[in-house]
């Protein structure tokens, strides 16, 4: 079977989508990878449009279509070939969300440095433990240096919560990149964006084995 990450937290705007699509083509390098978009707000799906509409280099990626029972098949296919399968959730611990976290070598929980994140993570990392798969919190459009950040850190320690050591910095290329279907990645590649995106899908990649 192919490993699968899914990016899932309940609350809308942490940056699931957008993390979602920029690691799929940081591991594409090497390997086939595959995004699946199990969110019905299809932002992901849309991303994937203005893709195949653009011009230049592009990472080859894999977009899985289907649902319900046939995904069990396409997971298999895919895996045959040493895949990656990436899925997208909705900001919710709804059914779809539940069964990606169910299937998941690994979880991914997106969360901005503030408190109803941080709340809304602890449900998504509460239903991973539930369904005993590894997760990890991923700090996103965190400030390099600011108080706000300090005092994120110190609760996430302090509680014990598992975290990725790669945080992504608050960068308007992720907003830009992604309007022209892209990542960082291919839009910007000496971008700060850019070496984040590589560093944390390396760390990633070292979590998977
Ligand atoms: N690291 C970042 N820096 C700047 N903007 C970001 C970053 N991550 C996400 N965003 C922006 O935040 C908004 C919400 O992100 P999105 O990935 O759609 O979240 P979700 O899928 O969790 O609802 C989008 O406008 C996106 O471009
Ligand atoms: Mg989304």
């Amino acid at each position: 079977m192919p490993s699968v990450i899914a990016v899932a937290q309940q609350k809308g705007g942490a940056g699931k989508t957008t993390l979602a699509a920029n690691l799929a083509v940081a591991l594409a390098a090497g390997r086939r990878v595959a995004l699946w978009d199990a969110d019905p707000q299809h932002s992901l799906s849309r991303w994937r449009r203005l893709r195949e509409e653009g011009r230049g280099a592009r990472a080859a990626l894999e977009f899985l279509e289907v649902a319900g029972w046939r995904i069990g098949i396409e997971l298999e296919r895919i895996g045959r070939t040493n895949g990656l399968v990436v899925i997208d959730t909705p900001p919710e611990i709804a059914t779809d969300a539940r069964q990606a976290v169910r299937g998941a070598d690994l979880v991914l929980v997106p969360l901005q440095p503030s408190p109803p994140d941080l709340w809304a993570a602890e449900g998504t990392l509460r239903l991973a433990a539930a369904e005993r798969r590894p997760a990890r919190l991923v700090l996103n459009r965190a400030p390099a240096a600011s108080r706000l950040r300090a005092s994120m850190e110190a609760e996430i320690t302090a509680r014990g919560l598992p975290v990725l050591g790669v945080a992504l910095g608050n960068r308007a290329v992720f907003a830009s990149s992604f309007a022209a279907g892209l990542s960082v990645l291919e839009a910007a590649p000496r971008s700060a964006a850019a070496t984040e995106m590589a560093l944390l899908a390396a760390e990633v990649a070292a979590l998977l084995g």
